[in-house]
């Protein structure tokens, strides 16, 4: 098949790198011509294990090819991806589709009758209608258009795409399907269900999988709390629960509540269009409020871990991305824990295996340390936010002894508190009993 991915972000580069990894043809078109230069010269816009080779290697064999030019990219293709962004506006938090319409708009100029245009992007409910539209009142006949919703999930997007857990296409008409199952053909090897629904309905799967884990997250982390006060731990309730098919283990971890690019954003929008037609989502909304609550306390919990004052105060942070493997800073619980540490008089010494460069915009008070032996150097209290790999397999007695306090605040439950006792720390997990967590 030949396919144009239109936005050469996290999501387009991704999947327009896996298709033509599957032996599709595929032109990956983006307007920064400084991001399609780098393409060119096999350098990658975003940080995610894997990326660099597969895009390399599949650009080599001429399967993967990149241009800023629209017309040219999508002129011979059979299907057009639309991954361009789809931030929350800021204000109402409503998804912002002025790059999709761009999009459309210009393709509308070019595109062939039997043409597939399908959504990638995560977009409100109703957005392929709104797509037919403008390519009704552009003159163009006889194009399907389809959603395809992403479920990648950062630091390991290609093997989420390689071996999802279900491909969904919403669309309206068979030759649409039609497209989409053989672009898709590949995985039925690897036995993947493909579920084909209305495009509305797969618009809303999109925020309903998402909202969803975030309920999840925002669960086990009440369940934290109540487990600090009752003295429980929160790391055998999850299993104890998760255990049960019906539940599941996973995104049961406690911690200092979600960030990302998809979380956030798609509680909101999907709140947004609940409003729009009268439904309220009380679980999702507060679902949204209690992580907003979590990440702005996860400052108390470090304070607490220093009797109470932070003023004057060394702080090492280990981890500022908003989870491992990748450098994605944005609605990292890192950022307001570091803001209100800095607020509040402490001093703060941060290391990131990769998101230095991302974090380093966002704050210009503390300083980047290079390793994570040198951002505990010194530290009355270490803070671990970001669950690196190497973070778990950190020398505590070596830590203990060049630290100048002694607390070990662990945010992401990654060490049990008797190895860190027997290192000489004192340890705050989350939602470990009334004596091992950080309040
Ligand atoms: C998510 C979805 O998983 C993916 O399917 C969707 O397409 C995009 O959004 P992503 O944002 O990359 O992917 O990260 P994910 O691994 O899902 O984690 C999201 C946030 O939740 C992180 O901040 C993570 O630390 C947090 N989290 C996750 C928890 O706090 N506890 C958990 O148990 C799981």
């Amino acid at each position: 098949m030949r396919i144009a991915m239109i936005g050469t972000g996290y999501v387009g580069l991704v999947s327009g790198a896996c298709f033509a990894d599957f032996g599709h043809q595929v032109c990956c078109i983006d307007k920064d011509s400084g991001k399609i230069d780098g393409l060119h010269a096999g350098r990658m816009p975003i940080w995610e294990p894997g990326l660099e080779s597969l895009v390399k290697s599949n650009a080599e064999r001429g399967r993967l090819t990149f241009t800023t030019d629209l017309p040219s990219g999508v002129a011979d293709a059979e299907a057009i991806f639309i991954a361009v962004g789809t931030p929350a506006r800021r204000g109402d938090g409503h998804a912002d589709l002025s790059f999709v319409h761009a999009a459309v708009r210009e393709l509308a100029k070019v595109i062939k009758p039997g043409t597939v245009v399908v959504t990638k992007s995560t977009v409100p409910v109703g957005t392929g209608d709104e797509i037919e539209k403008i390519l009704k009142e552009e003159g163009v006949e006889g194009v399907s258009v389809a959603s395809n919703p992403e479920f990648l999930r950062e630091g390991a997007a290609i093997a989420d795409f390689k071996h999802p857990d279900r491909i969904v296409v919403g669309a309206e008409d068979e030759h649409a399907r039609d497209v989409l199952r053989e672009i898709y053909r590949p995985l039925f090897l690897n036995r993947a269900p493909i579920l084909f629904t209305g495009r509305r309905t797969a618009e809303l799967t999109k925020y309903a999988a998402n909202a969803f884990l975030a309920v999840k997250i925002s669960f086990i982390n009440e369940i934290a709390n109540l487990c600090e006060a009752v003295d429980a731990d929160v790391q055998d309730v999850a299993r104890g629960i998760g255990l049960d098919n019906r539940i599941g283990p996973k995104f049961l971890h406690a911690g200092p509540g979600y960030g990302g690019s998809c979380f956030p954003k798609d509680t909101l929008a999907l709140l947004q269009t609940a409003d729009k037609v009268g439904v309220d989502q009380r679980i999702v909304r507060t679902t949204v409020a209690v992580n907003d609550d979590r990440k702005a306390s996860m400052v108390d919990r470090v304070a607490a871990a220093l009797g109470g004052e932070l003023s004057g105060k060394r702080i090492g942070v280990l981890g500022l991305a908003f989870k491992p493997n990748t450098d994605d800073m944005r609605d990292a619980p890192s950022i307001p824990l570091v803001q209100s540490l800095v607020e509040r008089g402490a001093e703060v010494a941060a290391f990131d295996p990769v998101a230095r460069e991302q974090a380093e915009r966002i704050f210009t008070d503390i300083s980047f340390a290079a390793d994570a032996a040198a951002a505990v150097a010194g530290a009355d209290a270490v803070v671990i936010v970001t669950e690196w790999d190497e973070f778990r397999a950190l020398d505590l007695e070596e830590m203990a002894g060049a630290m100048r306090g002694r607390a070990l605040v662990d945010l992401r439950n990654v060490y049990d508190r008797e190895e860190a006792e027997r290192a000489g720390l004192t340890y705050f997990g989350v939602g470990r009993g009334r004596q091992g967590s950080a309040r």
